[in-house]
Formats: structure tokens, C-alpha cells, sequence
């Protein structure tokens, strides 16, 4: 196929914009039922402890015609595995106990006829507790850190020997805060039972994972169970894994005989779910006087919650850039009494990326060299340092060479406040991107019909990046049918099983089975044609194509053709229906029917003796720090990446786009803060947790190089992902840029004015 073997795909508009702007588009909480009822949760007020009672009387006064709570609720099968051994984003679930583990735990559904009724009842839960001491404050507690499942120890060489001997040592410690996701679209639950049967409609990043977690909770078998999702108004990882409202949600349904909605506040969106948690990097990095990197040592310390000790690690990426020979790094969590983080926008890469690049550029400017020079000189090339195992495609030192170029990177003085225009001090900084891959299973169902449309079904869904275009034109280029005359239909767990839409993972695991399924189509399609007494009776396969609506001859000279609605005519029901299921070549059995059955079940970003797999990219930042006033800002960026074989260009520009924006946001903007007296966030809303608007990003230019990856048997595609790449590495981009604007190292994120007032 012709696509296959060039570097970019065609550049398609989205196929579902117009309903996005026009509003057709439906999502989750727009559908309604008869009869239908609303809920609202109320959360705890305590970090830790137990209810000693809890009165629901006047809320059933007022008109509740339900309040859950831990004395009347159901109870679930409970789970030992938290994701990625199971689905859910923590085994605890709330409301099985009177126990309490983090402030804004669910504690009581109240379920009315209407929201106004619900809300107002809500309010009148009086509940009592017993509060046992608890402990929140991250930077406090890092003597209890403590390795778990999903740590690594990368150790290479003789750390302390080989760091005591270099010429230039830099020994830091850089943290990151809290994030939450704050998607435009909050979670939501409608929940309807008809008869043994479950119908849920929620914004979801994978519909099966849920499936399968309401499956286990409620001893259903899979099938009894329908999940929803067409169109999601922002995930990064908040919808990836089922959270418990989904579930108190359909009990509350179940019990009262009607289907019930609740759309989850937005101050209650930062602990119903997860988010990105702290960070906290002791990074130790020498090289010698010449440039080498020598030695890399980095404890990378994360929160975790009581619940579950495991989280989100973070080592692996920084390890992966340079070739350093004595390495010593450790992943460590430390479990509070908080809800339990969830993966949100590059989860493992951000925070260790930001630590590690910073810590590069300090070393560069230790020995006075530029600091893309010094990126480059270090390198690591074909290999990856961690397994020794080749990149299966690796763009990184032309990223950062390209990037230099379009940047202007030339024209930066190496003096840190050398640079100025009128009352502007001007810092320009650099830093690298990475990103795994991942290769999972998926299926698609094509349905080709004789007034020449076609359909594409697939259980995968789409975040709003574009996997409905690239899905539908993965269809089209393979059928000769115009995009148009393609309807993708996606997230719903009843259509082929589909890949969950994380991990950057969806377009190269999708692509594969359309492609499969659309070849099959094809090829029966022109079995028919071929069929005697027809006009292209007799004819080679490999001679016919579909063009638009008809199978044509591809031989010069011939004219034949058949119009694709009269060949469906002699198929029985008059049309072709094909299926093909995609698995990366060497996924284990096991892992195979485990992604089948709704649990993780990928390759990649290392497949064993063979590849490792990552997307590179190299971010250049310019920052403009007030003299006066310190006034912060991004004023230009550029990112080049390498991320493939690119299905779409129009909409992974956008995507890699968005990720440097997601990137200057936690770079200058995102923090939830806690009270740790109350174990408590404080800015649970979008006037005080801080996000940019479209005033405080600058211009940003995004490139992307061409790219073929090796690893075919795995990733058939070649297409490498782009959803999460381009959020990293911009915050040590902004760090670095900061210190060369006004000589202040900031090691830490969100960086703001505070932290270069005085500098100035
Ligand atoms: Mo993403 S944070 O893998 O949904």
C-alpha cells in the first residue's frame, strides 16, 4: 500500500469536527432516559479515620429517594490488583466500610428526581467521625519511601568512584507538584438496568478495562455489561481507569428500579478520581572536563496512597538519552493518606525528564559548553543504554540539530542574562523529549454496503486527538473509498475489542486491524467481481482496485470496470462484512487473552531481546522575564519530533501541539496544594487551580522528521504515537530558559514569579 511506505499520511480534516462545533456530537452525560433520576456524592471531610454515624433523615425529608451510604450499600467483589494488574485506579473501594483513607472520599450517593433536589439533600447528610492522625506532607516523609511493584534499580558501572572523580559534579535536588487533569468534561455516570443487563454511558478512555471491572465487582459476566463513550471532552489518563462512582452509580440505579445520572462535581473531580502526583529528584550527574558524561545517579521519589503503595515510577526515560557509563537509579514511593495519582499526560516521563534535563544543563554550563552541543556530543545513539538493545528508531540528535535550526539556537549567547530586549531579560533553553512505545491488540469490523458506504467498527476511543480520522482514513486509503463515505463508529464495548486510549497507544495498535480488515474487504469484494459473466470476469486481483464507487482495471488500455453496488447485488444481503484482529508478533499468549479479558496487555517501550521502542523529540523555549515586574512568559517555542511513520499530519501537529502546551502549563501554571492540616486540596476549581489561557502561550512550532521504525513485526504501522511525547521535556526547557534569562536555577515546577522576583 502506498501509504504504508511513505513517512506521512494524507492530511485529513477531522471527520467528526463538525458535529464537535455544531454540537451533535454527543457525550456522555447528554444522554437521558425516561424516568430518569439524579445523584450527587458527598465526600469526607476527614483525612483519616471512620464515620461513627451518619444521619439521612432530613435528606430524605426533602425528597431523596435514595441516600447510599456504607451501611445500606451493596457489597462488591472486592479486588487485590490495582492497574496494571487489574483495571481500577486503586483496590480500595469507598463505601464497602466505614473507613476513611483520604479527605473527599465518597461517602453517601444521594439520589433524587431532580439535580436541584439531589444537590440540596446532599447537604443535609450530617455525619460524625472519628479522626485518627494523618500524614499528607510528601516532602516530610521521604525516610518511609519505599520500593514497589513498578520500581526499577538501574545500576551500570561504579557510581561513587566514577562521580568522586569527575571533573564537574552536580549534586541537586528538583521537585514537581501535584497536577490534576481538570479535563473540560467532568466525569460522569448514566447507569441504566434492564433487566440483568448494565448500560453505562461515561466518558472513558477504555471502555473495555470497565467493562470488565463492573464485571468483576458486580459478578456479572462481560457480556451483561454495555459501556458508552463516543466522544470524551478531555482524558490525559483522569478517564483511563474506572473510578468508584461508576459503580455506586449503578447500585443506586439497581436499587431504585430507575436508571440514574451523576455528573461528578468539579471540586470532587480532584478526589473521586486521580492525578499527577509530587516529585521529588536527588539527582547527582558528573562529566569530565571535556564534555563526556560520566556518572548519573537519581532517587526519584513519588507519592503513592495507604491503599495501594505502587504509582507512577519514573527512571526509566532519563536513563534512556545519553550514554552515561556508571549509573545508579532507584525508584521510590511514598504512600499518604491521599487518593491514589492515576496516570495523567506522560506520568512517568514529566517530572523525571524535567529533573534530568535540568540537571544536564547545569552540567553544561558548569564547563561553559552550549548546552544542545553538549546534548549531542552525549548521545546515545543506535543503542539503548539501559538493554543494550537497538532503538527500533531513534530521531533524537536530528531533532535537537533541526529544532537548533528553526529556533534560531545560534543566535543564543552562552551568559546566562546576556540576552535582553528593551525591558525584557530573554533566556533561551532546550531540552529532550521521549516517550514510550506501546503495540497492543485490537480488532475492527468493516462493512462495505451497496450504496457504497462504509462502515468501520471498533470498541477503541477517541480522546477528541483525531483516532476517528485516522481510522477512517486507514479505511479509505486501503478501499479507494472517498472519507466521506466512511462512518467509524467507536467506544462502545460491545463493537471488536479495541485498545484502551493510553499510553499513547491507539493509533499504532488500531491502524493495523482497519488495514487488515479493510484488505479482507477488498479482496472479497473483487473475488466477486472477478466471477464469470461479469465485466471483469476473469481478470488477475492484483490488476483491480477500487476507485470511489467501483472496481476498476488497473492494466493500460483496459476499460473495464463494475460499479461496487452492482457487484454487492450478487452477495448475499447485499453487502461484505469482514473482521481482523491485530496482534504485535510475539505477545505472549497470556497477555493476549488477559488484554482480551479487560486487562493492560501491550508491548513495548522494551520487547525482550529485540527492540526497545521510543518516541524522541527535542523542545526549544524562549522565556521573557520582566525586570521589573518578573511578569513570566513563554514567548516562543519549537519541537521537533520523531514519532514514526505519521498517520495524519494535520492532527498530530495538533496533538504535539497541545502536549508543549500541556507542557508550558505545568511548566508555569499547575499546582494543587494541600493543607496538610486538613489533608486537603485547597483549589479544587479552575479559578484557583491555575491553567493557561490562549493570551499566555506565545507562538509554538511544531515539526516532525521523517521516521522509519524497524520493529515492523511489533508495530506494523510504524507509527510511533504522539499523544504524550511532546509534554516532555518542556519544563526543563522553560528551567533552563529561565536560567539563562536571569542566572536563576529554579529547580522546581511550576516555576512563577516568585521564584525570580528577587533574582532580577
Ligand atoms: Mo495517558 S496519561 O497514558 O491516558
Amino acid at each position: 500500500m502506498s501509504e504504508i511506505d511513505s513517512a506521512f499520511g494524507p492530511s485529513l480534516q477531522r471527520v467528526d469536527g463538525r458535529s464537535k462545533v455544531t454540537g451533535s456530537a454527543r457525550y456522555a452525560a447528554e444522554y437521558t432516559f425516561a424516568n430518569l433520576a439524579h445523584a450527587r456524592l458527598v465526600t469526607s471531610s476527614i483525612a483519616r479515620g471512620c464515620i461513627t454515624s451518619i444521619d439521612t433523615s432530613l435528606a430524605e425529608e426533602v425528597g431523596a429517594v435514595l441516600v447510599l451510604t456504607h451501611q445500606n450499600n451493596d457489597v462488591l467483589v472486592p479486588t487485590e490488583s490495582a492497574y496494571p494488574a487489574g483495571q481500577a485506579q486503586t483496590t480500595f473501594l469507598p463505601m464497602q466500610s466505614n473507613e476513611i483513607r483520604y479527605s473527599g472520599q465518597p461517602i453517601a450517593l444521594v439520589v433524587a428526581d431532580s439535580i436541584e433536589i439531589a444537590e440540596y439533600a446532599a447537604s443535609l447528610i450530617q455525619v460524625e467521625y472519628a479522626s485518627t492522625g494523618h500524614e499528607t506532607d510528601f516532602s516530610s516523609q521521604l525516610k518511609r519511601a519505599q520500593k514497589a511493584d513498578g520500581a526499577q534499580d538501574i545500576t551500570r558501572g561504579d557510581f561513587e568512584q566514577v562521580f568522586a572523580d569527575a571533573a564537574v559534579r552536580i549534586d541537586a535536588v528538583y521537585s514537581t507538584a501535584t497536577e490534576h487533569h481538570n479535563a473540560m468534561e467532568r466525569f460522569s455516570t448514566t447507569a441504566a438496568w434492564e433487566g440483568s443487563q448494565l448500560i453505562i454511558h461515561e466518558p472513558s478512555q477504555w471502555v473495555i478495562g470497565m467493562r470488565a471491572h463492573l464485571a468483576d465487582r458486580f459478578g456479572l459476566e462481560p457480556d451483561q455489561i454495555r459501556v458508552i463513550s463516543p466522544f470524551v471532552g478531555g482524558g490525559f489518563g483522569s478517564k483511563a481507569l474506572p473510578m468508584p462512582h461508576t459503580a455506586l452509580t449503578a447500585i443506586a440505579a439497581r436499587r431504585i428500579g430507575r436508571p440514574v445520572k451523576l455528573v461528578v462535581s468539579r471540586d470532587q473531580m480532584f478526589t473521586v478520581g486521580g492525578y499527577r502526583p509530587a516529585s521529588i529528584s536527588h539527582v547527582r550527574l558528573g562529566a569530565s572536563s571535556d564534555g563526556q558524561l560520566l556518572a548519573y545517579s537519581h532517587d526519584y521519589f513519588t507519592q503513592s496512597s495507604r491503599s495501594d503503595l505502587a504509582g507512577m515510577p519514573g527512571i526509566a526515560a532519563p536513563n534512556v538519552l545519553y550514554r552515561i557509563p556508571a549509573v545508579h537509579a532507584r525508584d521510590r514511593f511514598v504512600d499518604l493518606d491521599l487518593n491514589h495519582p492515576t496516570p495523567m499526560r506522560a506520568p512517568q516521563e514529566v517530572p523525571s525528564i524535567f529533573a534530568f534535563e535540568s540537571a544536564v544543563d547545569e552540567v553544561a554550563h558548569e564547563l561553559g559548553v552550549d548546552p544542545l552541543a553538549f546534548r549531542l556530543r552525549n548521545d546515545a545513539g543506535a543503542r539503548d543504554p539501559i538493554t543494550d538493545l537497538p532503538f527500533s528508531s531513534r530521531s533524537l540528535a536530528q531533532c535537537f540539530t533541526r529544532g537548533g535550526e528553526l529556533f534560531g539556537w545560534a543566535k543564543r549567547s552562552l551568559a546566562p542574562r546576556s540576552m535582553r530586549e528593551g525591558d525584557w531579560l530573554v533566556g533561551l533553553g532546550c531540552g529532550a523529549s521521549i516517550y514510550p512505545v506501546f503495540v497492543g491488540p485490537a480488532s475492527a469490523r468493516i462493512r462495505l454496503t451497496s450504496d457504497g458506504r462504509v462502515f468501520v467498527h471498533t470498541a477503541g476511543q477517541d480522546l477528541g486527538t483525531g483516532l476517528y480520522t485516522v481510522v477512517a482514513g486507514a479505511a479509505s486509503q486501503v478501499l479507494g473509498v472517498p472519507i466521506d463515505r466512511i462512518r467509524v463508529e467507536m467506544g462502545n464495548s460491545d463493537l471488536p475489542f479495541g485498545s484502551m486510549a493510553a499510553g499513547s497507544r491507539s493509533t499504532a495498535s488500531l491502524v493495523p486491524a482497519v488495514r487488515a480488515a479493510s484488505i479482507r474487504t477488498r479482496d472479497r469484494l473483487i473475488a466477486e467481481a472477478i466471477k464469470d459473466q461479469h465485466p471483469l470476469a476473469g481478470r488477475d486481483p492484483a490488476t483491480l482496485s477500487i476507485v470511489s464507487n467501483a472496481v476498476v482495471s488497473t492494466v493500460p488500455g483496459d476499460m473495464a470496470s463494475e460499479l461496487v453496488s452492482e457487484i454487492l447485488k450478487r452477495v448475499p444481503g447485499g453487502f461484505i462484512e469482514e473482521t481482523a484482529d491485530f496482534t504485535p508478533e510475539g505477545l505472549p499468549l497470556a497477555m493476549l487473552s488477559n488484554a482480551y479479558s479487560g486487562g493492560e496487555g501491550a508491548l513495548g517501550p522494551v520487547v525482550e531481546k529485540k527492540w526497545a521502542m521510543y518516541s524522541f523529540g527535542a523542545q526549544f523555549v524562549e522565556v521573557r522575564v520582566h525586570k521589573l515586574t518578573a511578569q513570566l512568559r513563554v514567548s516562543r517555542a519549537v519541537g521537533v519530533f520523531g514519532a514514526g511513520r505519521i498517520a495524519n499530519p494535520r492532527t498530530a501537529h495538533s496533538q504535539l501541539m497541545g502536549g508543549m502546551i500541556w507542557g508550558i502549563s505545568s511548566g508555569l501554571f499547575e499546582a494543587t496544594k494541600i493543607d496538610n492540616r486538613y489533608g486537603r486540596y485547597v483549589n479544587t476549581n479552575l479559578a484557583e487551580y491555575p491553567l493557561p489561557v490562549c493570551a499566555d502561550i506565545g507562538s509554538i512550532e511544531v515539526e516532525m522528521v521523517e521516521e522509519e521504525d524497524l520493529a515492523k513485526e511489533i508495530n506494523p504501522s510504524g507509527m510511533k504515537g504522539v499523544g504524550e511525547l511532546a509534554v516532555v521535556g518542556t519544563g526543563a526547557a522553560i528551567a533552563n530558559a529561565v536560567f539563562h534569562a536571569t542566572g536563576r536555577r529554579v529547580r522546581h515546577l511550576p516555576i512563577t514569579i516568585e521564584d525570580v522576583i528577587d533574582a532580577l
